[in-house]
């Protein structure tokens, strides 16, 4: 099958032909029919990430079943699926406690013992991310990685659910659980971001700023729920904030991962306010905070993991929600494209020059 592989940190991926193994005990080959482009892709990439190469990057897809391994009895061929690296094990006490999202096992691929699921044509080992990998034709995922879905939802917008949708809505909707009334604040509007607006809007928030570099995005942030917008390379975007909240927002969430709009989201939350980390920082970088403004101030500062997901159980509900008007999906892709053109993708992504980019692949072998 061909595949966009990361042979290198800081190199364009490339594209090359891999082998795909069987599907073992409890694993189901999927066709991939899309996978969006998630920032943290780039941030493996950049290596903030910290993961060996070769490995194929891509962990928000949506596919059709092809195959299952024996054991397999959540799943059949011709079954439409969201793939999620939220894996749980179901028996640690994350899991029994109804954090799945938590479990230590979710990167664990094979048993070392037996082959590895992903090959190059020259013999070497590659590691497959978040046991998806979905920039490539084909995914050989362990069947807790997967969720069925109704066969009416079109794949590339279900493939937005498997991870940016998720975790933004799911921020607003599970981390924090804003109630309604509350007045929020999103620090970058990209796929994650955009999201946090809608599950604002659907949660019945009441201010809802959306603040991003780009002004372009505002647009689209209105028509996702955003009642005001704040460009950031205005003078003083905290004061905006301030003055649109009078004196701070119940609850900012930080949609970006830089150590700045950290320092500004933090700000940017009113007395008694949460601040939400969502975005993920290059790993190692630490973000200096004044802890008076969270004694004195009691600010909390909370961060949300994958949307803190249940996803079996979030996703089809999110599905629902797309379904009957109530979640957006549409507008969030600003571009479609094919595999061997993700570099150019990246290249976007960098400048802020999209919403959420989605690669589809061609339908059968
Ligand atoms: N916590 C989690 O589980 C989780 C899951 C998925 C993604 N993420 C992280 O969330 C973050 C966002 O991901 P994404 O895919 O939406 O990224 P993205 O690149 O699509 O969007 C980032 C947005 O931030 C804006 N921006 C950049 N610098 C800014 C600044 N100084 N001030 C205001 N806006 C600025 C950009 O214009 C863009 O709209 C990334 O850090 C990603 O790794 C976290
Ligand atoms: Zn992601
Ligand atoms: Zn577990």
């Amino acid at each position: 099958m061909k595949a966009a592989v990361m042979r290198a940190n800081h190199a364009p991926l490339v594209i090359e032909e891999v082998r795909i193994d069987d599907p073992g005990a409890g694993e189901v080959l999927v066709k991939t029919a899309a996978s969006g482009i998630c920032h943290s892709d780039l941030t493996a990439i950049e290596g903030g990430l910290p993961l060996p190469t070769p490995c194929i990057l891509g962990h928000e897809p949506a596919g059709i079943v092809e195959a299952v391994g024996p054991g397999v009895t959540d799943f059949a061929p011709g079954d439409h699926v969201v793939g999620c690296l939220s894996a749980s094990c179901g028996g640690c006490k994350f899991c029994a406690a109804g954090r799945p999202y938590l479990c230590p096992s979710q990167f664990e691929g094979r048993p070392g013992t037996e082959p590895w699921r992903l090959t190059a044509a020259n013999g070497d080992l590659i590691l497959q991310f978040a046991n998806l990998s979905s920039f490539a034709e084909w995914m050989l995922c362990p069947q807790r990685s997967l969720v069925k879905i109704r066969d009416d939802m079109p794949l590339d917008r279900a493939a937005l659910l498997g991870c940016g949708v998720m975790t933004g809505l799911g921020a607003v909707l599970n981390t924090v659980r804003v109630p309604a009334g509350a007045s929020v604040v999103v620090v970058g509007c990209g796929g994650v971001g955009l999201a946090a607006v809608q599950g604002a809007r659907i949660i019945g928030a009441g201010t809802i700023i959306a603040v991003d570099t780009q002004a372009w995005k505002f647009d689209l942030a209105r028509r996702f729920g955003a009642t005001a917008c704040v460009d950031a390379t205005g003078d003083d975007p905290i004061r905006a904030v301030h003055d649109l909240t009078a004196g701070g927002a119940d609850f900012v969430f930080e949609c970006i991962g830089l150590v700045p709009t950290v320092q500004q989201a933090v700000a940017m939350t009113g007395r008694g306010g949460t601040t939400v980390l969502v975005g993920v920082l290059p790993f190692g970088q630490t973000v200096p905070i004044a802890t008076t403004d969270l004694t004195l101030n009691e600010k909390r500062i909370a961060g949300s993991y994958m949307g803190s997901n249940r996803f079996r159980f979030d996703i089809p509900k999110y599905v629902d929600f797309y379904l009957d008007g109530r979640l957006r999906l549409d507008e969030m892709i600003s571009s479609r494209l094919a595999l061997d053109q993700v570099n150019e993708a990246f290249d976007r992504m960098r400048k802020g020059e999209a919403a959420r980019q989605v690669i589809v692949f061609p339908r059968g072998r």
